[in-house]
């Protein structure tokens, strides 16, 4: 092959692999959560109704039938502004450890025995569906 003729394969060559460094990795690929799965709603929804609801009622408002008998009551799970203030792990971590684990209330028992770590998950991902 005469040097001449070898540009274009040259060419070639070096623009397929130029396009193969452009995939763009977004920016918030490494903070932004995963979208739930309709899988993990459902999962939550079952351990909220199973285990949660009786203190945070239906809808995670703090009015489930035993929460008269709370002091201080639940808060409302699905107030926006307390849902902008806490993270998801900020919520694992107080369903997880409890409400003595993180400052709270110790009428919000530990969950961390009873509940794996996909469930804890799930039913904070379920949280988040609750918000108004
Ligand atoms: C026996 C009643 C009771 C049950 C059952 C209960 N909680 Fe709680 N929970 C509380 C109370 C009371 C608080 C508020 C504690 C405080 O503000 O000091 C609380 C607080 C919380 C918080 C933290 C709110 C904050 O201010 O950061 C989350 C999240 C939460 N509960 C989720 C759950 C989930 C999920 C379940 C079910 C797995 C559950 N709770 C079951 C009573 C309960």
């Amino acid at each position: 092959m005469r040097p001449l003729m070898a540009w274009p394969a040259i060419c070639l060559i070096a623009t397929m692999l130029a396009a193969g460094c452009r995939h763009p990795v977004p920016a918030h690929a490494a903070v932004a959560p995963p979208r739930p799965t309709q899988y993990q709603l459902r999962l939550g929804r079952s351990v909220f109704a199973a285990y949660c609801v009786p203190c945070h009622g239906d809808a995670g408002a703090g009015d489930g039938s035993n929460s008269f008998n709370l002091d201080p009551h639940p808060r409302d799970l699905a107030d926006p502004a307390f849902q902008k203030a806490k993270t998801n792990a900020d919520l694992a971590d107080a369903i997880r450890r409890g409400g003595a684990g993180v400052g709270l209330s110790s009428l919000m028992q530990p969950w961390g025995h009873t509940l794996n770590d996909r469930q804890i998950g799930a039913v904070v991902v379920y949280v988040r569906s609750l918000k108004r």
